[in-house]
């Protein structure tokens, strides 16, 4: 295994050239534990004036007897937002779906390409104004999705703490001119009726009138039928938004959002929707594209709102030259597309390297191969920009200091490689890893399964001290150019003040 960041250093991808499929080591996980939420900067939004009397849809008159089901026309709501000069919202304005493809306001196909923030849940320094504006000033995103975990601590838990993270990126995107695509990150949404309604009714009563906003309603269904149960989901979700909103609405698919081919037999009703597909192009490979082309020739529009470099797990290889294929396939058929992630989890496909930050301003060296891939990407760069040295914030400790993965790290407590911590197996064992289940770990030889505790075990803080602590960090570095700009913390990431 290649370190995610040897690998960065000593390749240069070409694009469009036969690329090998790359192994990266695993690094440290982030938790909810490691991820704190950041306060996030009440959003106070003095600027945009329009015209609140037409988000509140007004009742329409009584309906005739007998016709409760049919959904309420949508409204025409001419919000009085404009765009940020020379955006990409106020080039190409309200989105429309026409037959297979999204239009702009001009009638004419367009493609969006961008990011999806990892779940917000697990990754909410992320979820700032400060991150989207680089997103879209660095690396040339039109497109920024907001996945906003709902189970596993999410909004079911935390309604309140999830809306907030969502709005905070929301409004960046209206601020900045960008496209956002409000994603209920969802497993199991026919589960959460009656959440989701809650929720998309308030979004779309709040932003569906500013042309910059997306639905997507059901991330990834897994294995639940799409007439049975996808499908109804859909029709039940899809007017609660239409009562206040004409915008379009992404619409998840079976099987991870892969089964696009099973929904375009047998479409939901309505205008101005799209279906999600998901690739991870380490798993997914021409078979997928042929139910994409499937789908497009029965004349759905596909929205590519999470795809990655990597497994499906998210982690594993990278293959980059099987990635050129599916985005010239984007590309040809103009299908948008959100990379998955903007994240600092130690896995194969997060964009940045374990203690990023979430104000953005990355330097290239603290982005991860699969990073610094599609940002070139993004950026129309013919090379993906690898960084010329080691990153100074992220720098791993010099050699032995600090234990390599396969030896004991008992004893050092701290591991050479950025992105791991040394856990405690038992009594005699203790290695470096990027995160620790307690119990029998089945990657283990199988003569070597007995249980880990998973303690961590930290470096000694006196073995830091020959390192300039930051304050002195630049004056020290400019006089005697050391390895150390700044001083490791407790986990091996960085100190920043
Ligand atoms: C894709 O978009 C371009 C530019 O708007 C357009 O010329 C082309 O016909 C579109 N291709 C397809 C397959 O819709």
């Amino acid at each position: 295994m290649v370190s995610l960041r040897r690998s960065l250093l000593t390749a240069a991808f070409f694009f469009g050239s036969t690329l090998p499929t790359m192994q990266v080591g695993a690094m440290k996980s982030c938790s909810g534990e490691s991820c704190p939420a950041q306060g996030l900067r009440q959003q106070d939004h003095v600027l945009l004036q329009f015209n609140h009397g037409l988000s509140k849809a007004p009742s329409p008159s009584a309906p005739p007897e007998g016709s409760a089901e049919v959904p309420p026309a949508p409204q025409k709501l001419t919000s009085g937002y404009e765009a940020p000069e020379g955006s990409v919202v106020a080039k190409h304005g309200q989105l429309r779906v026409q037959g297979n493809s999204m239009v702009d306001e001009h009638g004419q196909p367009v493609r969006l390409r961008g990011m999806s923030l990892f779940w917000s849940q697990w990754m909410p320094k992320f979820w700032s104004e400060d991150t989207v504006r680089w997103l879209k000033d660095d690396w040339h995103v039109t497109l920024v999705r907001a996945a906003m975990a709902v189970e596993s601590g999410g909004y079911l838990e935390s309604p309140a703490t999830e809306l907030a993270k969502m709005e905070a990126v929301v409004q960046a995107a209206i601020d900045i001119g960008i496209y956002v695509v409000v994603d209920w990150h969802d497993h199991n949404a026919e589960q959460h009726v009656p959440q989701a309604k809650e929720f998309f009714k308030h979004m779309a009563e709040k932003y569906g009138h500013y042309p910059n906003v997306m639905f997507e309603i059901f991330n990834e269904p897994v294995r639940q039928s799409w007439l049975e149960t996808i499908k109804p989901y859909h029709e039940t979700m899809v007017p609660v938004i239409r009562q206040y909103s004409e915008n379009i609405i992404i619409l998840g698919t079976r099987l991870w959002s892969q089964e696009v081919d099973v929904a375009s037999e047998h479409p939901v009703d309505g205008t101005d929707l799209a279906y999600t597909l998901h690739f991870y192009a380490n798993s997914h490979r021409q078979e997928l594209r042929d139910k994409v082309k499937k789908a497009l020739e029965n004349g759905i529009a596909i929205f590519a709102t999470e795809w990655g470099t990597c497994d499906a797990s998210g982690d594993g290889g990278l293959d980059f030259a099987e990635t050129q294929t599916w985005l010239k396939f984007f590309e040809e058929h103009n299908i948008s597309d959100a990379n998955w992630a903007v994240g600092d989890k130690a896995e194969a496909c997060s964009a940045l390297l374990p203690g990023a930050s979430g104000s953005g301003a990355w330097a290239t060296c603290e982005l991860t191969a699969s990073g610094a891939f599609v940002r070139s990407s993004l950026r129309a760069e013919l090379q993906a920009h690898t960084a010329p040295e080691p990153c100074p914030q992220l720098r791993a400790p010099p050699p032995g200091l600090c234990s390599n993965s396969n030896e004991d790290c008992s004893k050092t407590g701290c591991c050479s490689d950025v992105g791991s911590r040394c856990f405690v197996k038992n009594d005699w064992w203790a290695s470096c890893r990027a995160s620790c289940t307690p119990g029998i770990d089945f990657n283990d030889p199988p003569a070597f399964r007995s249980p880990w505790s998973c303690k961590e075990l930290k470096r000694s803080v006196n073995r830091i001290t020959s390192f300039p602590a930051d304050a002195d960090a630049e004056a020290a570095a400019a006089v005697q150019p050391g390895p150390y700009k700044r001083t490791f913390d407790t986990e091996g990431r960085v100190e920043t003040a």
